[in-house]
């Protein structure tokens, strides 16, 4: 079967970005992305290109390049999934806020409905691909809904999970490591198979695009987060122990890392790691292995989510201690907000929590994200339910650059590692700090030794 329309629903952080990429190495494909949230489509599909809805680097300009071509941004799902021979679906999968698995378990309840809308509208023979990120064995689900509606038509269910990174996400699906997809292992499976292998083989090359069977599929996506968030958490857990003895995470991690076996990505202490994916889909993983009574299993992986925890309220207890075990009423300018460099994401970034912390001490926060503005960061505080959302708006706010961000405060605290704080007159900050002036840097890019040099007091992670 030869793809000439696909449809993706779902118009977010992995929606938006994949199918633009899609469609710009496609040209023979007519590619619309759906969503139910009308102001973002709007956004997408706003004349300035700037104005969409998420910040990516080199995203605007591949929008630019096929939107109205062969990429379309609608709220019309039903056109959209009665038209396409492809449906990809894009979702969102948070963990559940409710009943059994609350805390732990993924919410299915968008992926349910995405499968029930498809099979009301389906006319025709369709594939449909599981892009979001879901616990093993959801394609049985989705297939049983599927297959529930009489009317004939045939589904092939696709496990094609996304491994691009926030912040560099054009190059990611640009240039893949590899592209995952499972499928059947019957005649009609390994066809819808081949159909979407043919799709990226338009820019990934054979050796790149890997097929297995739905579950391996599936479950490769849950590891593969797994791994990489216990690298971060095994180097944050070295981190203390590096603050005890004199030893420095920076040298330690670099010195493991030549070691060709453990390799040195994913090896930089922080001040906990953020995003979207790594806490859900571990939390994910040890729901499932703890509903097969795997009981060792989910205690192995939810120690990384736990020592992960311990490494944000580690920093917001390190700020308070030194600046002499109070910060009520002190001013905290944080640098970033964002989860991490390059996004405008912020979607459990470890600065809510250290902000959370630090207002429950009662400090005054002053924050400058490049990317992020103070509504979200407002809303991302009142999520956490702590308080009444005046009394986080009387303790935190913030401003559109970091030198008036830093004026009179007692501390910086660094949370992103966004390029631009690296290139800071310091000195200029310095002096218009009160003094002694305290820096605690939660991404150790900073040049510590030049800082002191100048006067501040300066803490890193691991040292
Ligand atoms: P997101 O919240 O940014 O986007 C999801 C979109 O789906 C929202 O705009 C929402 O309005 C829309 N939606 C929900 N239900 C809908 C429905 N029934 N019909 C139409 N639209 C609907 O989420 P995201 O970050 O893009 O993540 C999507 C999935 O991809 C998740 O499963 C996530 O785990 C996975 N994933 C995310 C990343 C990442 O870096 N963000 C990377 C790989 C995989
Ligand atoms: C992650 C996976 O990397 C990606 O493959 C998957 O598709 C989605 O989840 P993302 O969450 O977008 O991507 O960003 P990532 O680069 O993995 O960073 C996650 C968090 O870990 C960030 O808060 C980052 O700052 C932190 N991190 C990363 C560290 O603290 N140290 C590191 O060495 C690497």
């Amino acid at each position: 079967m030869k793809i000439t329309k696909i449809c993706c629903i779902g118009a977010g952080y992995v929606g938006g970005p994949t199918m633009a990429v899609i469609a710009q190495k496609c040209p023979h494909i007519q590619v619309t992305v759906v969503d139910l949230n009308s102001e973002r489509i709007a956004a997408w599909n706003d004349d300035d290109v700037n104005n969409i809805p998420i910040y990516e680097p080199g995203l605007s300009a591949v929008v630019q390049e096929a939107r109205g071509r062969n990429l379309f941004f609608s709220t019309d799902v039903e056109k959209a999934i009665d038209e396409a021979q492809v449906i990809f679906i894009s979702v969102n999968t948070p963990t559940k806020t409710y009943g059994k698995g609350k805390g732990m378990a993924a919410d299915l309840k968008y992926i349910e409905l995405c499968a029930r809308q498809i099979a009301k509208v389906a006319k025709d023979n369709k594939i449909v691909v599981e892009k979001s990120t879901l616990p093993v064995r959801t394609a049985e689900a989705i297939k049983s809904i599927l297959d529930n509606t009489g009317n004939g038509v045939q589904f092939q269910i696709l496990s094609n999970p996304e491994f691009l990174a926030e912040g560099t996400a054009v190059s990611d699906l640009m240039h893949p490591d590899r592209i995952l997809i499972g499928g059947d292992t019957t005649e009609e499976g390994q066809k819808a198979i081949q159909a979407l292998v043919d799709v990226y083989a338009n820019w990934v090359q054979p050796e790149n695009i890997l097929t297995t069977n739905v579950w391996s599929s599936e479950l490769s996506k849950l590891t593969a987060n797994a791994f990489l968030a216990q690298r971060i958490s095994s180097i944050n857990a070295l981190s203390e122990l590096c603050e005890k003895t004199g030893a420095d995470v920076n040298e330690v991690a670099k010195a493991i890392g030549m070691d060709s076996r453990i390799g040195s990505k994913f090896l930089k202490a922080s001040v906990g790691f953020g995003g979207s994916c790594f806490q859900k889909d571990i939390l994910n993983l040890v729901y499932i292995a703890k509903s097969y009574g795997l009981n060792e299993v989910a205690d192995y992986w939810e120690q990384v989510i736990i020592m992960n925890d311990h490494q944000k309220r580690r920093f917001s207890n390190r700020i308070v201690q030194t600046l002499y075990n109070t910060v009520a009423d002190k001013k905290i300018a944080f640098l970033g907000w964002a989860f991490k460099k390059d996004t405008n994401d912020t979607r459990e970034s470890a600065a809510i929590y250290v902000a959370n912390d630090l207002i429950n001490e009662e400090a005054n926060i002053v924050v400058y994200d490049p990317k992020v503005a103070l509504k979200k960061i407002l809303s991302d505080l009142d999520y956490l339910e702590t308080r009444e959302a005046v009394s986080n708006a009387k303790h935190i706010t913030s401003f559109p650059d970091a030198y008036s961000t830093c004026e009179n405060a007692h501390a910086i605290a660094i949370l992103t590692e966004w390029d631009e704080f690296k290139t800071y007159d310091w000195q200029k900050i310095y002096d218009s700090m009160q003094k002694p002036a305290f820096i605690f840097d939660g991404r150790n890019i900073l040049d510590g030794e030049k800082l002191k040099e100048i006067g501040f007091i300066y803490q890193a992670i691991g040292s």
